[in-house]
């Protein structure tokens, strides 16, 4: 009697299988077209194709969601241990042919486009044989991509607490208090943070670092904060600051640009001093290109993105500080953090 597995070795596409693993990973045939950048039809004949090779449905749809059968989920555990498997094997190649070909994917905060594009433009230069990809979004967004294993490495302004990584903090990331010129808490030395809560505040949407960040001290010192406006940008905040709408704290970063204009105030607890920290899966092995990325990161990247902004701080020795665990900051009250 044929062994089931030859029948589906004999029947099933590799591309089938990586469009059913995408669909099980997110949970969509919708995004998983997208992700892949093909049409919905095509993604539903793979799936057809694929279902027919296994002789059992791999979906089911309840309203307007799809699940895994037990035959689905099965198949998507012998997908993740085949898929991880190429993998390896892909960078055994890679580091046959070294650094002339490869691939970097790196996943980062809103925060971190003011400095990540130049950090990867430095590091393309260096290497042109890598081919690399950069995606800037929202913490919550990044985290999800984390715990799917989308990418190399992550940038964070603060590691996640819930889930197991190695984080490497290479950069400070001193968060500042913003006012319009002109406001009465601008020019002023030593002002109590208490005052902070008297002026309408402009926040960063729920799940940002730097937001977590802001409620973290507040909560620590009893201030409440009048939140006028939630905006998602840190651009936006800057153009409210000046044009007068209220105040607000982001990444000193984000002022490198200039233009707007804006008073840092003399604030209690502030800068709040944070880092920014290279962030990968533990016990991911990291591929050539990757590590690569994170030494050229440690060595010279650091310098480049401090333009003058934020400091690198420097052990003893005078080497790049490494080594997560101890410099970690508390996780935030939110607990996810
Ligand atoms: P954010 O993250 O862009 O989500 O605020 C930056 C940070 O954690 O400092």
């Amino acid at each position: 009697m044929e062994r089931p597995t030859m029948n589906l070795r004999r029947h099933a596409s590799l591309r089938q299988l990586e469009v059913f693993e995408a669909i099980a990973r997110l949970g969509s045939f919708k995004r998983a077209a997208q992700t892949l950048h093909v049409t919905q039809p095509t993604v539903s004949m793979q799936i057809r194709k694929l279902s027919e090779a296994v002789g059992m449905p791999l979906f089911e749809q309840v309203g307007k969601r799809v699940y895994l059968t037990d035959a689905g989920r099965s198949l998507y555990e012998s997908c993740r241990e085949m898929f991880g498997s190429l993998e390896r094997f892909e960078m055994d190649v890679a580091n046959m042919k070294g650094l002339t070909q490869g691939r970097l994917r790196l996943g980062v905060v809103t925060t971190a486009k003011y400095f990540a594009p130049r950090l990867l433009g430095g590091f393309c230069e260096r290497y042109p044989g890598v081919d690399a990809s950069l995606k800037v979004t929202n913490r919550e967004r990044v985290l999800e991509r984390l715990q799917s294993n989308e990418d190399d490495l992550y940038i964070f302004g603060q590691p996640p607490a819930g889930v197991d990584v190695e984080a490497v903090p290479f950069l400070r990331n001193p968060l500042v208090a913003l006012a319009p010129p002109g406001h009465p808490l601008a020019g002023r030395a030593g002002v109590p943070l208490a005052e902070l809560g008297e002026y309408p505040f402009l926040a960063r949407e729920p799940g940002s670092g730097t937001r977590l960040a802001v409620e973290r001290l507040c909560d620590e010192h009893g201030v409440t904060l009048r939140v006028r406006m939630e905006l998602g940008s840190n651009e936006a905040i800057k153009q409210s600051v000046a044009a007068g709408m209220g105040v607000s704290v982001l990444s000193e970063h984000t002022l490198a640009g200039g233009g707007e204009e804006v008073a840092v105030l003399d604030l209690e607890g502030f800068p709040i001093e944070r880092h920014w920290y290279l962030v990968y899966p533990a016990g991911k092995q990291l591929s050539v290109a990757a590590r690569a990325f994170m030494d050229y990161l440690l060595a010279e990247g650091a310098r480049m993105a401090e333009s003058g902004v934020s400091e690198i701080p420097r052990s003893p020795q005078g080497g790049w500080p490494v080594g997560p665990a101890a410099d970690r900051e508390p996780p935030g009250p939110e607990g996810r953090s």
